[in-house]
C-alpha cells in the first residue's frame, strides 16, 4: 500500500493542471486546497483511491446532479497522476468565506441573521432532496459562509446518497457524525446492530435542527450525544427549547428549531416546508427582538465545540481540522501524509525536480519494498490494519449483508 490518506501538496504543486495556492481544510476523507488554472480559481479536493475505494467517486456523482447557489458547484474531476493514479481530484467552485462555526463566533448574528442563514441551508437541502440526493453529514464544518454576500454554501456530499447509488456501506448506520444522528437512526442501530439503516430526508432535517439549535444557543440540543446516556436522551427526551438556553431567541424561530428536532421524522416536514417557515419568520423579523445579537458583545462565544469526527467510510483522519478551534488556514498538513513529488511542482524547477524525482522514485521503490517486507504485518497495531478489511467491505459488487428493515423506515430514496 502506498497511499495513506492525505496528499500534502505545498504551494506551487501542480495537480492535473491546477497550481496549489493554499490549504483550505481537511476532514475525515480528504484534503482541500485552493488552486488555480489560468484565471480559474477552484477548491481542489483530493481523496486517496486506495483508501476510500468506491467512496472517492461519491461526491462527484452527487455534485453532477446538483446546481444551486446554496450548494457548492462542480467544475472538474479526474485521476492523479494520470499514469499511475493514486488520487481522485474534484475541482469545485471555490467559496471565498468562513466555515460556519467561525462565522458565528465572529459575527455574533441576531435572530434575523440566523434565520436568513438557515433559510439558505434549507434551500440547498431542498434542491438536494428534489434531485433525490441525501447529504447525510450536515454540520457546521460542511458549510462555508460566502464573504461577499453572506450566502451559506453546503459542501461535502462525500458520504451522501442518491437514488441508484452503489451500495458502499454495510454497517448499521452509514458514515455520519454522531452528534447529528437522528433519534430514529440511533433507535435502529440499537435494535438491529447487524441491520442496515436507510436514512431519509428526515435525517438531514434533524441534523439541520441540531445546527440551528447551535446557531441560536451555542450548544447542541443533547450534549454528550455519543455516550449511552446521551443516546438515550436523543431517543427518548424532548429537547429543551432554544429559548430555555437563550431568552433572546424569538419564539417563532425556536418553534422552527423544535420542529426539526421532533422525534417523529414525519413531524419535521420537508425542506420546502422549512423554507416556508423560515420565510415567514423573516417576514416578521422587523418586530422587536429580531435585531438583537444573540449573545452579549462582551461575552465571548461559547467555546468551540470539539471537532466532531465523522465515522469515515474507512479509518481516516479523526476529525475535521478546519473548525473554529483550528487556525483558519493551516499551513501544515495533518500527520498522515503523502508528499507530492517535486515533479508536480512549479515548471521553473522542473529540470532539477525531474532528476531529484527520479532518484526519489528509486529510493521510494527500494524503501517501499523494504517496508512491505518488514513493517506491513505490524500495521494493525497502528490502526491502519483495518484498511484492507474496510476496502473489501466497500468494494462495489460485493454482496451486502442486509439487515431487517425497520418498520418505520419507509425510505424515500432507493439504494
Ligand atoms: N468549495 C470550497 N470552497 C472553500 N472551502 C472549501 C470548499 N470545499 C471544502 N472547503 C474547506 O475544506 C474543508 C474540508 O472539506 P470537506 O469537503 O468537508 O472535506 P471532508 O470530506 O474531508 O470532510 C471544509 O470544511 C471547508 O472549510
Ligand atoms: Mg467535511
Amino acid at each position: 500500500m502506498t497511499g495513506l490518506q492525505v496528499l500534502d501538496a505545498p504551494e506551487g504543486t501542480l495537480i492535473a493542471g491546477y497550481t496549489v495556492e493554499q490549504w483550505l481544510g481537511a476532514g475525515s476523507c480528504g484534503v482541500v486546497y485552493r488552486a488555480r488554472r489560468g484565471r480559474e480559481v477552484v477548491a481542489l479536493k483530493l481523496q486517496s483511491l486506495e483508501h476510500l475505494g468506491g467512496w472517492a467517486g461519491r461526491e462527484v456523482a452527487i455534485l453532477l446532479r446538483l446546481s444551486h447557489r446554496n450548494v457548492v458547484g462542480f467544475r472538474d474531476t479526474g485521476l492523479h497522476p494520470v499514469d499511475a493514479p493514486e488520487w481522485r481530484y474534484l475541482a469545485m467552485e471555490y467559496v471565498h468565506g468562513r466555515p460556519l462555526a467561525q462565522w458565528l463566533e465572529e459575527e455574533n448574528p441576531d435572530a434575523h441573521g440566523v434565520a436568513r442563514l438557515a433559510l439558505g441551508l434549507a434551500r440547498g437541502l431542498e434542491a438536494a432532496h428534489a434531485a433525490q440526493v441525501l447529504h447525510r453529514d450536515i454540520k457546521e464544518s460542511n458549510v462555508v459562509v460566502r464573504e461577499e454576500d453572506g450566502t451559506p454554501v453546503l459542501l461535502d456530499f462525500g458520504v451522501g446518497d442518491y437514488t441508484g447509488a452503489p451500495l458502499l456501506s454495510h454497517e448499521a448506520l452509514p458514515p455520519g457524525t454522531p452528534r447529528y444522528r437522528s433519534p430514529e437512526a440511533l433507535t435502529f442501530s440499537r435494535a438491529w446492530p447487524l441491520g442496515r439503516y436507510q436514512p431519509t430526508r428526515g435525517d438531514d432535517l434533524y441534523a439541520l435542527g441540531v445546527v440551528l439549535h447551535g446557531m441560536l444557543t451555542g450548544r447542541p440540543p443533547f450534549p454528550d450525544a455519543e455516550s449511552p446516556e446521551g443516546v438515550d436522551a436523543v431517543i427518548h427526551q424532548p429537547p429543551a427549547s432554544p429559548l430555555e438556553h437563550n431568552a433572546r431567541v424569538p419564539e417563532a424561530l425556536a418553534a422552527v428549531c423544535l420542529r426539526l428536532l421532533d422525534k417523529r421524522p414525519d413531524a419535521r416536514g420537508s425542506a420546502t416546508a422549512l423554507c416556508a417557515a423560515l420565510e415567514a419568520c423573516l417576514s416578521s423579523s422587523g418586530e422587536a427582538g429580531w435585531q438583537v445579537p444573540l449573545r452579549d458583545a462582551t461575552t465571548p462565544g461559547a467555546p468551540p465545540a470539539p471537532a466532531e469526527p465523522r465515522t469515515c467510510p474507512v479509518a481516516g483522519l479523526a476529525e475535521d481540522s478546519n473548525d473554529a478551534a483550528a487556525p483558519r488556514m493551516r499551513r501544515r498538513a495533518p500527520s498522515l501524509v503523502v508528499h507530492a513529488p517535486l515533479a508536480w511542482r512549479r515548471p521553473q524547477s522542473r529540470a532539477l525536480a525531474h532528476t531529484v524525482a527520479m532518484m526519489g522514485v528509486g529510493m521510494s521503490l527500494a524503501g517501499g519494498l523494504w517496508w512491505a517486507g518488514t513493517w506491513r504485518p505490524s500495521l494493525g497495531a497502528t490502526g491502519l490494519g483495518g484498511l484492507a478489511l474496510e476496502r473489501a467491505r466497500d468494494t462495489p459488487g460485493q454482496p451486502a449483508p442486509r439487515g431487517p428493515a425497520a418498520p418505520d423506515q419507509a425510505s424515500d430514496l432507493q439504494r
